[in-house]
């Protein structure tokens, strides 16, 4: 798929032009003249019907004009712009269009930031869940060969941002999607190196033995239970030289989570699978960081194991020292995602990571706490956590900061060891939060996004069909961006 911007009276032999529709019916400038008085008529009559196809002539070329409800004008943002394009992408499933070009409305937002939102709707429509239907035809996506944006300035530079972002949630969803029978740590860490090799960044994986010498007991404690080794996921971007980390990435890789010996009910349980979530999106993210080139110095771990009830599981009750040297009482071996961060954590500082940032489906009780909407971020220091909160926003995630104080803090202290995985069901997000605090060394800006209520939707939306959503991948890319120098 290529992607090019073009003012309106320079494009030619166009299947389909797409042309938002406002509240207030105003079509935009430079529409071809031959469809403007149809288009005008039909816009009268599409009242609040989100998409109308219209049958028209461009100058030589049979073509459709494609009118998608864009709402108020009042109240146009990227967001919107995403949708829209991945709405008017969508309505073009089982047509032979191949060339499309878009109306790309800027105003109130600027041509940057509707290029860059437009090529991420388009790439969001592009990609669907059904990877393992035997039927060809039921794996098919639309023809589209070349993407024009009806923007009057340079926009090479956003393009380039929306398609590396683009494409990185894409990769975050399809490695979410896999069954976990097909994306072990093994086939984790493969897909990781793969990445990294296409985008010109260094990975290196750590089996059990390394994780051992380094101490990552906490890390290893999962793993015991199953027959997949566990594997320690590590690239690295060096953007600026020099030594050190400006932010590291550290994602929860548990592919899949049947809970161990505090085995999980029945019911949704293959939804685990997804536990890999966060692992997914900042590998992906790195990989778009590595692509884009910013001067900044990234680090991503992601810690992947499986968490199984096998005989050599870890039984509640059990302590382990962490690589932090802090001691751990295993209450529930279904909070095992913390078991696996705090060490990823601790990773991260050791290399010389002065901001941290993880993300994980870590508990239900966030999904409980914020819904299906909003990923739970939590952190330290408060400003810090501000800066990821707006940076988000910009890119396109939607993230709610959570409180973590000292009385949350001293919930998770053990009765017998340093800090206890599992305090009980009130505040369980917020719990989790503050065990992680514990490995966060003082002088370390640190941010954990709880994506266990985001990284899955049960319908179609707009910006995406039913099924992984890839969340907070684009907060950690404008991240990377942000801080560099
Ligand atoms: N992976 C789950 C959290 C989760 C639940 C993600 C639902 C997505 C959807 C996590 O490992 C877990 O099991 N958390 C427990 C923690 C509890 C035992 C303290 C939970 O949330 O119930
Ligand atoms: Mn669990
Ligand atoms: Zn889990």
């Amino acid at each position: 798929m290529k992607f090019r911007a073009a003012r309106p009276s320079e494009v030619s032999g166009i299947d389909v032009i797409v042309v938002p529709l406002f509240d207030d019916k105003v079509l935009p400038k430079g529409l071809p003249r031959a469809t403007r008085a149809i288009v005008e008529r039909m816009a009268d009559e599409v009242g609040s019907a989100r998409l109308y196809t219209v049958h028209t002539h461009f100058g030589e070329k049979a073509g459709r004009v494609v009118l998608v409800g864009a709402g108020k004008r009042k109240e146009y943002e990227p967001v919107r712009a995403r949708g829209f394009a991945s709405a008017a992408v969508k309505s073009l499933w089982c047509s032979n269009a191949r060339t499309v070009a878009f109306f790309a409305e800027s105003e109130g937002i600027g041509i940057e930031r509707a290029a860059q939102a437009t090529v991420e709707g388009v790439h969001f429509a592009m990609w669907r869940p059904e990877t393992h239907r035997s039927r060809p035809e039921e794996r098919r996506l639309p023809k589209l060969d070349t993407v024009t944006l009806l923007i009057d300035g340079d926009v090479r530079r956003a393009i380039t941002r929306g398609e590396v972002a683009g494409r990185a949630v894409n990769t975050a969803r399809r490695l979410a999607n896999e069954p976990a029978n097909k994306m072990t740590p093994t086939m984790f860490a493969a897909e990781a190196r793969e990445l990294a090799r296409a985008a010109g960044i260094e990975c290196e994986v750590l089996d059990r033995k390394k994780c051992e010498a380094l101490g990552m007991h906490s890390f290893l404690s999962v793993a015991q239970g199953s027959h997949q080794p566990p594997q320690l996921v590590v690239m690295r971007y060096k953007g600026r030289g020099g030594k050190g980390y400006d932010l590291a990435f550290v994602g929860k890789g548990i592919t899949f989570d049947s809970g161990g010996i505090s085995l999980k009910p029945a019911l949704d349980m293959h939804q685990m699978k997804a536990d890999m979530t966060g692992a997914a999106s900042v590998v992906a993210a790195i990989a778009a960081v590595g692509e884009l080139r910013p001067r900044i110095n990234v680090i991503a771990i992601a810690p992947c194991t499986e968490n199984l009830p096998g005989g050599g599981a870890t039984k509640p009750g059990d302590v382990f020292t962490s690589m932090s040297g802090k001691t751990v009482e295993v209450i529930n071996t279904d909070a095992e995602g913390r078991l696996v961060l705090i060490d990823g954590i601790t990773f991260a500082q050791r290399e010389g990571a002065k901001r941290v940032i993880d993300v994980a489906t870590l508990t239900g009780a966030i999904a409980v706490a914020l819904g299906p909407v909003f990923t739970g971020l939590f952190g330290r220091p408060d400003e810090f956590v501000e800066v990821v909160r707006h940076t988000g926003k910009e890119a396109g995630d939607r993230l709610w900061a959570m409180p973590l104080t000292d009385e949350y803090r001293d919930a998770v202290r053990s009765d017998i060891a340093d800090i206890t995985n599992s305090a009980g069901r009130d505040g369980g997000a917020i719990k989790a939060a503050a065990f992680l605090d514990a490995a966060v060394e003082s002088g370390t800006e640190w941010a954990h996004l709880d994506i266990a209520g985001t990284d899955w939707s049960d319908k179609d939306r707009s910006e995406s069909p039913k099924g992984p959503q890839g969340p907070a991948v684009r907060t950690l890319i404008a991240l990377a961006e942000r801080f560099a120098v």
